[in-house]
Order: structure tokens, then sequence, then C-alpha cells
């Protein structure tokens, strides 16, 4: 830490005796306990989302209650990316005690579902199944989570935290462009489901961008959350709603299935990159797991030393490697013994970084993995928070694709999630990002599907970052980009905006955002064998809040990408 350092000079000696004190204090705080920040961060992807989250802080809650008030927001204005019928993932940290975990809310797979549940007699995948309509609905994590999140986090009640996205249901939102656009893309599989059709598109149309919407069957649902926590979505009448809308369409659910809904506390991975600690998810998200492997590979080298353009490289093969490791191994721990210790060791690492030539790309099929058979936007939602206290949540929701399954059970207002379609449905088989997968991500009942969500927190001397981002399987290449800046001393709006470029082992190209490379760079890229591609979107929606532990600077930075807003205060 440089306030550590101290200086020369008589008003220097002054200052090097408060720098020793203060050194000795923190020195003497109990591990992982941190001074406070005496500000209060947050970043989301909607302003509602924004403003709900400083309610709730100013009623009195801390960061675990923002958080509650955030997701349930954003499920009312951002109803394509995340909600009730959808999961995610909360990393928290406690600031008295520093205890750090994520609270799993990942959807599970249908006791009744089947390996093979999406393929047809010849064993080809039956297209769509696993992305529209109920059957890609996996059973929703999100409600139990906040739940639990109230219940053993919160200083308020469910109710009070469940207030403001209650009112936002009840009030109407106004439809932005985003909203409209993401319903003309889905519209074909709208119309299959009339409670969906009813509110999205009146006269068979979408609603266009401008248009009021109100939410009266979410609104109800989120009372009888409010009122009954957990057992008032898994049990009673809201789930009797789901369940037969969703068996009446030719689902699969059954009440036990949503009375067996329960959310995992489970440990992060910690990874250490230079001078920063990283705190991730674990799977049955794979960001944990693939950002420590890929870091790992990276740390063998002084990147600050090198060219952009051997960084970029290096860092493509770290992310090459990585990715066919998510696609060999991982996940649902539950199920499936995987080899995260030996993924995250050092000699692992060497043995990795043995392989990867500075002068030439690697062709994904020239490494031990799984051949493909045969993108990251804003649809899925990131937010991150600090208090005043030093309590953080860094939360990554989702109904996957665009609007998930596109389907809403009669009366309940809520959106299926299509995350069945995150289970490698068959081997070699690519999912809807692209991602390839072995039997240890293959569809079991009461399985998580795997994840790239990738809430995570860097600790360093210098501060503490809470970041992540939507973006499908991109999700851990852009957390990693950001993470890498952060290291190199980025601040928080040049983590959330920096360019971006991905690979993922397959499909073997480096997908890029214009300006990621320059043409120098592009051209000695190729010259190594990287097949480069100028992606038509942008990616990502970043949400970044970052404390400066030396100056004491809360800030926060919403991607320019997306349509954000960030309070500090
Ligand atoms: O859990 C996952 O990895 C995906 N369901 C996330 C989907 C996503 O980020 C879509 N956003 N563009």
């Amino acid at each position: 830490m440089s306030s550590c350092r101290g200086g020369a000079g008589a008003r220097r000696v002054q200052y090097k005796s408060l720098a020793l004190l203060v050194c000795v204090w923190i020195w003497l705080l109990p591990a992982g306990a941190q001074p406070a920040p005496a500000r209060s961060g947050i970043a989301t992807a909607h302003p509602l989302a924004t403003r709900a989250g400083e309610e709730i802080l100013a009623a009195g809650g801390n960061a675990f209650d923002a958080a509650v008030a955030i997701s349930a927001t954003l499920a009312v204005v951002e109803p394509y990316a995340s909600g009730l019928g959808g999961g995610g993932f909360w990393l928290l940290h406690e600031a008295d005690g520093g205890r750090q975990v994520i609270v799993d809310g990942r959807e599970v797979a249908p006791a009744a579902a089947t390996r093979d549940m999406y393929l047809d007699a010849q064993g080809k995948p039956r297209a769509g199944l696993s992305v529209s309509g109920p059957l890609a609905a996996g059973i929703p994590g999100q409600p139990a989570a906040l739940a639990h999140l109230a219940k053993r986090y919160g200083r308020l009640p469910l109710a009070a935290s469940l207030a403001p996205a209650i009112r936002h249901a009840e009030q109407g939102i106004v439809i932005s462009r985003g909203i409209g656009m993401g319903l003309k893309f889905r519209a074909e599989a709208a119309r299959n489901s009339p409670a969906f059709s009813a509110i999205y598109m009146p006269g068979g149309e979408p609603v266009q961008a401008g248009a009021t919407l109100r939410f009266p069957d979410l609104a109800r649902t989120l009372r009888r959350l409010a009122a009954e926590g957990h057992d008032g979505f898994y049990r009673g009448s809201v789930a009797r709603r789901l369940v037969a809308g969703v068996q009446a369409a030719g689902g699969i659910w059954t009440r036990e299935d949503l009375a067996a809904y329960k959310v995992v506390e489970r440990e992060p991975i910690r990874v250490q990159y230079r001078d920063a600690t990283l705190v991730m998810a674990p799977p049955p998200s794979s960001g944990g797991v693939v950002m420590g492997d890929a870091l790992n590979i990276l740390r063998g080298w002084d990147l600050g030393r090198l060219q952009p353009v051997e960084r970029q490289h290096l860092t493509i093969e770290a992310l090459r490697r990585a990715y066919r490791d998510r696609a060999m191994y991982l996940g649902d721990p539950a199920f499936v013994s995987m080899p995260i210790e030996r993924l995250l060791s050092p000699w692992y690492a060497d043995g990795q970084r043995t392989s990867i030539r500075l002068d030439r790309a690697t062709p994904s099929d020239e490494l031990p993995g799984i051949a493909p058979a045969a993108s990251g936007g804003t649809n899925t939602t990131h937010f991150s928070v600090l208090d005043a206290e030093g309590n953080r949540v860094a939360g990554t929701l989702s109904i996957n694709t665009w609007f998930g399954a596109v389907f809403i059970p009669p009366g309940t207002g809520v959106i299926l999630n299509n995350e069945m379609d995150d289970f490698s449905i068959k081997a070699g088989t690519p999912n809807s990002f692209e991602l390839l997968g072995a039997d240890a991500n293959a569809i079991a009942p009461g399985k998580r599907m795997l994840s790239s969500m990738s809430p995570t927190f860097i600790e360093s001397p210098r501060g503490v970052a809470i970041l992540g981002t939507p973006g499908g399987s991109r999700i851990i290449s852009m957390v990693l980009l950001s993470t890498l800046a952060w290291v190199d001393g980025a601040d928080a709006r040049q983590m959330a905006s920096l360019k971006r470029y991905h690979h993922q082992y397959y499909p073997d190209v480096v997908s890029y955002e214009e300006g990621a490379f320059t043409a120098e760079e592009k051209a000695g890229l190729e010259a190594r064998g990287h097949r480069l591609e100028l992606s038509p979107r942008s990616f990502g929606n970043m949400q970044v809040v970052t404390w400066d532990r030396e100056t004491g600077r809360v800030d926060a930075a919403s991607d320019p990408r997306g349509g954000g807003e960030v309070t500090v205060y």
C-alpha cells in the first residue's frame, strides 16, 4: 500500500507517522475486515434499479437489502434480461468479520428432465425446444435467493425491499428501445404464449418503444413473495399457477419441483494475480475457474513489459485453454467431480504455458478436447453495490437469452427462463452462445446447468473493485480484461468502457469490438495465425463500483454500451 511508504522532510515526518498509524491500524484489523468506505456506490443497468437501491439504503437497509431491491426492480424494468422466472449468483462480502459467500440461485432441471430430452429419435437436437416454450425452463432460483438474502443478511423486511419493484410493476414502465428490439427478435416464439402476448404484443404486434406497460399479475406475485417469503412463490397459489401453465403448454414442471428448490451458499474461488486477490463464483458458474485458469497462465509473463500485440496474443491463448477446460470438466458440483484444484494449481498453469508459442496461435483442434459437431448482448444483467459500512454485493442475474423462454404461465406475470439451453444438450453440440460441453454438463434431474455468470470482487492494496456483466460466454473474458486493466491502474470508468475481444476455444476465432485492436495489432495477430472477426454488436453491459483505500474515494461506472446509471453518495 503506497500510503504506507512514507517520505522525507519535516512535514513528511508527520505524514510518515500518520501513515504508520494507518498501516498499524489496518494491520490490527481482523482478517478480512477493512475500514469502512463511508460512502455508498451503486451501479446497475437501469436508472430505476439504481434508485431502488438508493431508496433502500436511505431507509436504513444495507447493501444486501439494496441487492434485493435492485434485483427485484430489474425483474420489472428489464423484463427481457432477468426476473423471478430466472436465477443468478450474488457474491457477498460482509464488512463485519469479512465473510464472503456466493448465494447460488441458479435454476435446476425439473425431476422429469432427461439427458436426451431435446434430441429426436435419430439423436439430432430438435430445433428450438431448449430455447422457447416451457420445456426450455429450469426451476427458477431468483425468488428463493431474494428471500434468503433478506432473511439471512438484510436489515429490512423482505416486503420493504420488494416495495420499489411492486410499485413499478403496478404503476408501469415506459418501454425502452431495448425492450422493443428484444420483442421483435422473439415475436414469433411469443405468439405461442397467450399470457406473454397479452402483455407484450397486444393486437399481435410487439409494443412500441415509448408505450407504458403495467404488470398487475407480476405485482401480485411479488406481493405474495413479500408477504410469505420463499413459500409465497414455491408453494401455494403462485406455484399452482406456474405448474398449471407450464403443464398445459407441454412442459414438465411439477409442484414437487418447485417445493424442492433450495439456494446453495458456496465458498467463492480465490485466485491471486500479481498484487490482487480475485474473489469469484465457483461451479455451477464456470466464471471463477475459467478466470483463475487463464490468469494463472498469464502470471508467467510480465505483461506490462510486452508489446500490446504480444499481450493480446497471450490473453487469447490463455482464454482458449481455459475455455477448453470449461467445456471438458465443468458442471454442477452436486453431480460431477471436477479437478478444480488441479485446474487452478501453479504446475497445471506451467504445463499450459509450455504449449503456448509467442509467435503463433495454437489452433483449437490441436488441443486435446471436444470437437464441435458443427453473443453476447444485454439480456442478463449485473449490478454492483457497496454500502458505507463496506458491505458489498456483485450480482449477475439472468433468464438467459432475450425474454428467456418467451413464456408466461397465465396469471403469474413471470417470464420463464430458457436456461436449460445452458446444459450441454448433446456432447459437441454448441448452445446459443456457441459453447461446447461434455458429460460434466449433461442434463440430469435436479442438476444446475453450467453458467458463465461471473460476479467478481478484486481486492488489492489499491482498493476494491466490484464488477460483472451480462454477455453469455463472453462474460468471463470481459471480466478478465477489466481485471487486467484494474491491476494496471484503470479506474471504474475505464474498466466499464474498454474495448473488448474474446476467444472461447470453439469457434476458433477472436471476436472483437471495433477499436479493440489497432491496424498494426490486427496484422500482428493475423501473422500469428489468429482468425479475427469484427463483432457486429458491442459486448456486454458492465457495472463497476470501486473503492480506493488510499484516498477513500468511491467510484462507480456503468458501461457506456448500456443505459445504466450509477450513484455515489
Ligand atoms: O448463465 C449463463 O452463462 C447464461 N445464461 C448467461 C446469459 C447471458 O449472459 C446473456 N446475455 N447476453
